[in-house]
């Protein structure tokens, strides 16, 4: 079976299709092109690390072309400050090259997309080709609307899902690692892409349908244990925070008064929350974790987890702070992402102004 005749409908066809897509990045990993991307809002947590990055950096030691977006101006949809941008995308880079994201490879490239205009311009074509209805209905925007706590919404709201169409296009990527949230604007991105290749490119179709490559990794909850760890929630340990204030944000997290330890994501979800942090960092099942701890309560397993962490993220903490001292190679990887970007860009722009007849 391929990957074209599985059918999108649902997510479990999704979860489905992204299995047989992973077979075919083990076994071709040169013929697709990853596209992945973040807005810089702010350094990265374990969440993150353990809901995507680490997912990254393994399709990346795979030899698969990676492009990593910066979607810088996806910031100002949602809210009114900018003061942070810059700041941001620095630390954002830090956290994907301590994560182990190569550029030196010479296929691998982190780019904010404020850089590209040539990305930017197919945004105009993009938007003739979406109705506005097709935009209000968009579940993840409606729920951000809603998160976002603004009275007036500004027109970029509905529309980043098709710049985002952009980001994943200009380079003509392939395959773009999702959580389910991410979803609805993938679909957008396929049918963009379809519909330009309809009306403008019959013959020899521009863009390719981009597949989501939706990951197993859990939902990590925050240390509040009620939802997902975020940072504007107060409930997240940042990938840079040191080993003693990972061990006072532990110490502070939420557990429940049954004083024996068992793995019950349904009934117990602080404690199984935390014991799934136990059994990333180590590899050991959460249920033998919780069966070592038995009786020795929520002490035991905050201490358990302390270690845990601090050990495996001590390489990564070593590496972000080395890197933390260099900003002018932080920078030059940015400029070097931006130079590949623009020149897939620009080839890209020039075949679909081709193709509408634009060309002078
Ligand atoms: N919208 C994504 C988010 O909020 C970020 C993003 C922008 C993105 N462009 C992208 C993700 C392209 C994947 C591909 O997380």
């Amino acid at each position: 079976m391929t990957t074209e005749q599985v059918d999108y409908g649902t997510f479990e066809a999704a979860l489905i299709k992204s299995k047989i897509l992973e077979r075919e990045l083990h076994e071709n990993p040169e013929k697709h092109k990853i596209l992945t991307g973040d807005r810089p809002t702010g350094k990265l947590h374990i969440g993150h690390f353990f809901g995507s990055l680490q997912n990254r950096v393994r399709l990346h030691k795979l030899g698969v072309p990676t492009f990593i977006v910066i979607a810088d101006y996806q910031v100002l949809t949602d809210r009114d400050t900018f003061e942070g941008i810059s700041e941001n995308v620095r630390e954002l880079t830090i956290d994907y090259l301590a994560a182990g994201i190569d550029p030196t490879d010479g296929k691998t490239f982190i780019f904010p997309h404020s850089h590209v205009p040539e990305l930017n311009q197919l945004l105009l074509p993009f938007l003739t080709l979406v109705t506005n209805a097709e935009l209000d209905r968009n579940p993840t925007v409606k729920e951000e609307i809603v998160a976002s706590g603004q009275k007036s919404i500004n027109a970029g709201m509905y529309t980043y899902p098709v710049h985002q169409a952009a980001d994943i296009l200009f380079c003509k990527g392939t395959v773009v690692p999702v959580g389910k949230d991410q979803l609805p604007h993938l679909e957008l991105t396929r049918t963009i892409a379809r519909r330009f290749n309809h009306r403008f490119a019959q013959d020899k179709p521009v863009f390719p349908e981009p597949q989501p490559l939706l990951s197993e990794a859990p939902i990590i909850l925050g240390l509040d244990g009620g939802q997902k760890m975020s940072k504007s929630r107060n409930n997240a340990i940042m990938l840079s925070a040191d080993e003693d204030e990972t061990a006072r944000l532990i110490k502070r997290a939420k557990t429940d008064s049954d004083r024996v330890i068992t793995y019950d994501p349904e009934n117990r979800p602080e404690v199984a929350n935390l014991l799934m942090l136990i059994s990333l960092s180590t590899g050991r099942n959460p249920e033998d974790i919780a069966a070592e701890i038995g009786d020795g309560g929520g002490g035991q397993l905050k201490k358990m987890l302390t270690e845990a962490l601090n050990e495996y993220f001590r390489p990564h903490r070593a590496r972000r702070k080395e890197l933390e001292k260099d900003p002018a190679y932080i920078r030059q990887v940015l400029l070097d992402g931006v130079q590949a970007a623009r020149e897939e860009a620009i080839r890209t722009l020039e075949e679909v102004r081709e193709v509408m007849n634009m060309m002078l």
